[in-house]
């Protein structure tokens, strides 16, 4: 780790102090290392607590991405954390829910300075084409219906000149797409996580209609064409944006069609990228 970093109690005040009078709303907890930190709050019965549980790992030892991939990271060049956020009484899994947080990282990037986001379905964060944050999320039930979410956020923030990420063709950190020097972690948390909840909030009362325009203008694959690579097969056609629930929205010759499965992965064929 940087000599510079904090321990993980004195980050752990930073952020509070960071977040000010909303850090009531959150049960903060930083520590050293942990396998996962997705897996740490998905073992924890946190049922009896309102808050947003935020759990932030300096290091992970077996880190978790989407489709059973490894997350690799730094400690001190990555920012790792996860929460856990209760749905709202009655409601439904939601589909909108992962664009909603890829949305909320990428303006929480955006008033950092950052230019260049952009989403791409479901949830990856990328700066100009290249991934800079990826998002795993998982789903907590009880008594027969789904309770809460534990939301599992990586960000790069310093990748060491030799990493090696499988599976990531173009991938960019914090500290290149910045102009400014790289903000402390406690610091740039709070700017996140105040974005973060306050679109779960517009998100808990409205649904995701409201906020679908603005994942469409973060849209890295608008009307652009693209592949689908499924469970099923790849399919093709033109990217078409999302619709209310989240779902994507793909143009071909069978019309338009809706993909809702999270396993999906979205690729630019050659030439198309941007
Ligand atoms: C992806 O793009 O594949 C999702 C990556 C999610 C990584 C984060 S790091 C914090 C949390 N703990 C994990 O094990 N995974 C998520």
């Amino acid at each position: 780790m940087s000599p510079a970093a904090p321990a993980p109690a004195d980050a752990a005040a930073a952020l509070a102090t960071h977040l000010g009078p909303l850090a009531q709303d959150f049960a903060l907890e930083w520590i050293a290392s942990c396998a996962s930190s997705n897996t740490e709050l998905l073992n924890r019965d946190l049922s009896a607590d309102e808050r947003i549980a935020v759990l932030v790992a300096d290091e992970q030892t077996a880190g978790r991405g989407r489709r059973g991939r490894q997350w690799q990271s730094w400690p001190a060049g990555s920012l790792t954390f996860s929460l856990r956020w209760r749905f709202p009484a009655g409601s439904t899994a939601p589909v909108g829910l992962s664009l909603v947080v890829g949305l909320a990282l990428a303006q929480g990037l955006k008033t950092l300075g950052v230019d260049g986001l952009q989403l791409k379905w479901p949830n990856d964060v990328l700066v100009h084409g290249n991934k800079i944050a990826g998002i795993l999320i998982e789903l907590v039930s009880g008594r027969g219906r789904t309770t809460a979410a534990v939301i599992g956020i990586g960000l790069n923030l310093r990748l060491p000149a030799d990493a090696h990420i499988p599976d990531q063709p173009g991938v960019t950190d914090l500290e290149r797409e910045l102009d400014a020097p790289l903000p402390e972690r406690p610091m740039l948390l709070a700017a996140l996580l105040l974005e973060v909840q306050r679109l779960l909030t517009l998100y808990a009362q409205a649904g995701f209609p409201v906020l679908r325009p603005a994942w469409e203008r973060y849209n890295a694959f608008a009307d652009l064409p693209v592949q689908i690579s499924g469970e099923t097969g790849i399919v093709t056609g033109v990217c078409a944006g999302v619709d209310d629930e989240g779902a994507l929205l793909l143009r071909n010759e069978q019309g338009l069609q809706r993909l809702l499965s999270g396993d999906v992965s979205l690729r630019a064929l050659a030439g198309a990228a941007r």
